[in-house]
């Protein structure tokens, strides 16, 4: 489901040096596996992520999504491959706040395959408990719900693959353990690979045999971080 090979990516330091944070030489998932990686905070995690989803351009490397090559497509192509296949549940949610919590998860629905599904919008809002919040703005939600509301919206377009940035980071620990829960229960339910990064032990602790973003990702051996 999910191929990366030779992976690299790098930024410019205010002080104009050239650091690499990424250099993942392979990690591979297969179609409806459940993976966790633990990786401190500036590991590098969302960034890399931000590649796999095509969202960042990599400096080199290959990621393969379901047969597809996002690294070899332009912003069009990897936009188009991302709405077909891919759920993210962002880090920081990227809501749209002019719109509603039933809009929010609309909209990211229509460009998908499935198009907006206004009933099946509301299915999934109801299932991360927000049924009665549909008509709310995103700031008048607090932030917990506001990432549920990030967690429905990802798992809407019953993607193939679903990228998940600290999905639970603002959910206590209840909320956290139903929201993962329900990330996991959905994608077994769709035959979905998932992949989550995180630096909560008790997030992780709940994957077997969850990795470390530090063997993976040779750009932190490097540099020593
Ligand atoms: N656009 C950018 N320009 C320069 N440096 C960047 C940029 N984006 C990220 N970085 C640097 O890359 C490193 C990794 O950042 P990233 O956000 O991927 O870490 P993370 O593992 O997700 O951290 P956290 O757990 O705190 O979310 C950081 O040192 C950050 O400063
Ligand atoms: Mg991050």
């Amino acid at each position: 489901m999910l191929a990366i090979a030779d992976l690299t990516k790098s930024f410019v330091s205010p002080e104009g040096e050239r650091v690499e944070i990424v250099n993942v030489p392979s990690f591979t998932l297969a179609a409806g596996e459940q993976a966790a990686l633990r990786g401190e905070s500036g590991s590098g995690k969302t960034t890399f992520l931000h590649l796999i989803a095509g969202i960042l351009a990599a400096d080199s490397g290959r990621v393969t999504i379901d047969g597809a090559e996002m690294t070899a497509l332009g912003e069009a192509g990897r936009d188009r491959l991302r709405a077909e296949k891919l759920g993210y549940v962002f880090q920081t949610f990227n809501l749209l706040q002019g719109f509603t919590v039933l809009e929010n998860v609309v909209l990211g629905m229509s460009f998908g395959p499935r198009g907006a599904d206004r009933a099946h919008a509301k299915e999934v809002l109801e299932r991360v408990g927000l049924g009665h919040r549909l008509d709310h703005f995103p700031r008048q939600l607090s932030t917990g719900q506001q990432q549920r509301v990030a967690v429905a919206r990802a798992l809407a377009n019953r993607p193939k693959l679903v990228l998940a940035d600290e999905p639970t980071g603002n959910l206590d620990r209840k909320h956290s353990r139903d929201a993962l829960a329900l990330i996991r229960e959905v994608c077994r339910e769709n035959g979905a690979a998932l992949l989550l990064v995180s630096h909560d032990e008790e997030v992780l602790g709940q994957f077997e045999g969850h990795r470390d973003f530090s063997v993976i990702n040779a750009a932190l051996k490097e540099a020593g971080r």
